[in-house]
């Protein structure tokens, strides 16, 4: 940027526009009725800012969409794949590429391959799919992430370090069982905070000192990147390229969803240093999910991935993506809605118990203060919180878990900072409302993942 400013801009111009979908209040009562309160059962068509995800809700851009056009979608030997295969072995050193259709895809293929009953994985935090498919393969996970990351009002730059004390620890006792030891960046079940360059660097010393493989999973590295320089010391003078550069050459390789930094509507990856997984990797691939020069993918999107892996790190991206969450997060602390802090990359977590106090965690203050915003205008988001990780005991009490927080994750590129200021307006009339919130009840409960199609309806007192 040629001049110092205190405003920081959409580093874009729009090109392509998509129509918001408005309704009124009363339709989103209707729409919510019969979604159960459940925010996945509510049809997109009824959402206006939607902020359930920043997985695959991407804007692509002008240089995104013309690759997609020359892309070759030769079955064998695509020129889009060794494009592909090329900026990858040049940002991370990871000379052997194989493509997946997304991030669990990945983590399916590698842990197939490598993981046994037994074994044991230990990482900051595991994400969801990347703890379910260990498991699936008999392993087990082991969070070992700083005592500040499970602190939402810690103000720590880095909380998404592990625990290098208790890393140590655990390769020791655990030798021989330790296939690989992963990181999450930026780690998204810790609320998107970022990993230090000086603890990667430790971490891989740790994990290399035992003989353990170190896999990133790297879904959001730009962003982690971005934080490294602008918040560690000594940092600030390098790219996000070069910091880049340097935290893939610590690891053995990365597990990677690009529906988050490669900016891309659907695509992921394994990238590895070494050979020595690949061949079988290459099979299992080919009978589940494609020929090795596509993976699961149409070449189109390999040409896409490829461009938004670039662009991910373009300082000016990283400068705005940051704040815009920042500048939600400030938002809502004025409005007096307590945030986790600090903010991480992609998302804000409100923190629900505190913001409804009069609300039990067993009847959902995270839920409900989601369908209030929900119904307020349009804006949905995601709990997390007693509603989807609420347990029973042997006596059927109920036990919630430590926190009760609303996720709003931004799309990238997406919403203007007037569609936030909007966001921010509406927000005054839930804190308004919030003493007339009464909470839910659960009405159905599926065996699994209850969060997607459980139902709800609303306490009336
Ligand atoms: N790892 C992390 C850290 C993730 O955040 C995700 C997805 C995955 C792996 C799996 O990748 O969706 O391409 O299969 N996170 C999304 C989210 C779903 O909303 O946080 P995927």
């Amino acid at each position: 940027m040629s001049r110092p400013t205190r405003t920081i801009i959409e580093p874009f111009k729009i090109k392509m526009v998509e129509p918001l979908q408005l309704h009124d209040r009363s339709t989103r009562e209707r729409v919510i009725r019969e979604a159960g309160y459940n925010l996945f059962q509510v049809p997109s068509e009824f959402v206006t800012f939607d902020f359930l995800t920043d997985s695959g809700t991407t804007a692509m851009s002008t240089n995104q969409w013309s690759a997609m056009m020359r892309a070759d979608e030769s079955y064998a030997g695509s020129s889009s794949f060794f494009r592909f295969r090329e900026v990858v072995q040049s940002l991370t050193g990871y000379q052997h590429v194989i493509p997946t259709h997304q991030g669990r895809a990945s983590e399916r293929l590698l842990f197939g391959e490598i993981i046994r009953p037994g074994h044991v994985v230990p990482s900051n935090n595991h994400f969801d799919t990347t703890r379910a498919n260990i498991e699936h393969c008999g392993g087990k996970t082991v969070d070992l992430v700083i005592a500040e990351g499970l602190d939402p009002a810690s103000d720590h730059p880095f909380k998404g370090n592990i625990d290098l004390g208790r890393l140590e620890r655990f390769c020791e006792e655990n030798r021989g069982s330790i296939p690989l030891g992963m990181a999450t960046l930026t780690n998204n079940s810790g609320g998107g905070q970022p990993v230090s360059l000086e603890n990667l660097r430790a971490v891989s010393a740790i994990y290399r000192k035992h003989g353990i493989p170190f896999i990133l999973d790297a879904c959001r590295y730009a962003e982690n990147c971005w934080f490294i320089h602008a918040r560690e010391p000594g940092q600030a003078g390098r790219t996000p390229r070069e910091i880049a550069q340097e935290v893939f050459s610590l690891a053995d390789g990365m597990l990677m969803s690009g529906k988050k930094d490669a900016l891309v509507n659907m695509g992921g990856f394994i990238a590895l240093k070494a050979g020595s997984w690949i061949d079988a990797l290459r099979s299992s691939l080919i009978m589940t999910e494609g020929f090795p020069t596509y993976g699961g993918l149409a070449a189109r999107d390999l040409e896409a991935m490829g461009v938004g892996l670039e662009e991910a790190l373009d300082p000016e991206y990283l400068r705005y993506r940051v704040a815009t969450t920042q500048y939600m997060a400030q938002g809502l602390e004025k409005l007096g809605i307590p945030v986790v802090r600090p903010t991480g990359g992609h998302a804000v977590f409100i923190d629900a118990r505190r913001f409804l106090p009069h609300i039990a965690p067993e009847y959902f203050p995270g839920q409900s203060l989601a369908i209030e915003i929900y119904l307020n205008d349009g804006v949905r988001t995601v709990e997390v919180g007693s509603a989807s990780l609420g347990k029973r005991d042997a006596e059927g009490a109920f036990v919630p878990p430590p926190m009760d927080l609303v996720r709003l994750a931004f799309p990238r590129r997406c919403y203007t900072q007037s569609h936030f200021d909007y966001v921010l307006e509406g927000l005054e009339s839930v804190v308004a409302r919030k003493e007339a919130l009464r909470g839910l009840r659960l009405l159905h409960e599926p065996p699994v993942l209850r969060q997607f199609t459980a139902r709800f309806e609303p306490l009336s007192s």
